[in-house]
């Protein structure tokens, strides 16, 4: 195996991580979660996040060399998650990849951390095959991507235009009772029947379809679901958790699925990749199984401990944009909240 040797770090939501690669081979990927700390708010408090980042970056990144045995005298080079994400933890990885490019004088590229999303199933699966669409979906982010060079030529085709398809996940455990992180909870709990409540699939009448084809909308969801329970109980209606988890869990990814695979079909795209916490979820993986081998689409998946935020992707993406010469970030780029999925590096 070869190829650049490259130390990766990401801190842009709740999971410090830093991963190191040789190439497409993985030889660490450490991961220090704030998770449990965010519990009691049912959602990542960014005050919380930035503050536990600082205190397990530096361990962390001990941990990923000595995991990987490696000395950062070999790095060939450091990347960083640039943005999107929150801004205080961000700059906690920021800095921390400026401090350590300039003590042991490597080249430091700040990246995309949707697109890492997508590089990281290189060290999965190797080459990615182009065009690829990308489904993204996870507490923090849901976009449909079109990738043609996970490098330099990634068009977003649509995003969530309100919340993200694992923060509804979330939001709908609270109302359930159930805890958090609501997805794998809910998982579990949609033992029921999906078809008993025909909760709404947003953004899929023909009208939304003229403008938000690829456009996702899970708040409407999340509410007709909060809705439902406080009927059914001002009712008295002896209703099963199991039925409105499992209807709940059929309409967000039915929606994602639809989309996901009209885009294919409609671009002309045989392959789509799916990452992010929510790619975890067993009714997303069966329905995609069942629903892509007749849209004529292979589905590629990186294993759920790289689906999740985490240092490797970054590193993965950077041993990426390392080998395709491109050249390193200025030193005094800063974190971008905001950064747009075009820009793969800053
Ligand atoms: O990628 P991730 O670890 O962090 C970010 O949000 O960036 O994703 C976490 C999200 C949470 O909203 C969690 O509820 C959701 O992914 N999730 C799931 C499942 N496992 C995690 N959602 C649905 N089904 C699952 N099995
Ligand atoms: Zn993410």
């Amino acid at each position: 195996m070869s190829g650049p040797l490259v130390l990766g770090i990401e801190t842009s939501c709740d999971e410090t991580g830093v991963g190191i690669v040789r190439g497409n081979q993985l030889l660490a990927n450490e991961v220090a979660s704030s998770m449990e700390l965010h519990a009691r708010f049912g959602g990542v408090v960014p005050e919380v996040a930035s503050r536990a980042h600082l205190e397990a970056m530096v361990p962390t990144l001990e941990r990923a060399l000595a995991t990987a045995g490696v000395d950062p005298v070999e790095l060939d080079a450091i990347a960083v998650t640039a943005g999107p994400g929150l801004m205080g933890a961000l700059a906690v990885g920021v800095a921390t990849a400026k401090a350590s490019a300039l003590a042991w004088d490597k080249p430091l590229y700040g990246v995309n951390h949707l697109v890492g999303h997508v590089a990281v199933d290189l060290l999965d699966h190797g080459e990615l095959p182009t065009p690829c669409a990308a489904l993204l979906v996870s507490g923090g982010h849901t976009s449909l991507l079109m990738v043609r060079d996970v490098v330099g030529d990634i068009v977003e085709l649509g995003a969530t235009i309100d919340d993200a398809a694992g923060e509804a996940y979330d939001k709908v455990a609270r109302v359930l009772g159930l805890s958090y992180p609501g997805g794998p909870v809910i998982d579990k709990a949609a033992t029921g029947s999906p078809t008993a409540i025909a909760f709404p699939r947003g953004l899929t009448s023909r009208r939304d379809l003229e403008r938000h084809r690829y456009d996702f909308s899970f708040s409407g969801l999340k509410t007709a679901v909060a809705r439902w329970v406080e009927i059914a109980e001002r009712d008295g209606v002896d209703y099963e958790l199991g039925d409105v988890a499992a209807s709940f869990q059929e309409a967000v990814c039915d929606v994602l699925v639809t989309k996901a695979l009209d885009a294919c079909r409609t671009n002309g795209i045989e392959h789509l990749l799916i990452g992010g916490g929510v790619a975890a979820n067993s009714r997303l993986r069966s329905m995609l199984a069942e629903r892509a081998p007749e849209a004529g689409v292979e589905v590629r998946s990186p294993r759920p401990a790289l689906c999740t935020d985490n240092g490797a992707m970054i590193a993965a993406l950077g041993a990426a944009v390392v080998s395709a010469g491109l050249p390193p970030s200025s030193p005094d780029f800063s974190a971008t909240s905001s950064l747009p999925v075009s820009t793969v590096l800053v």
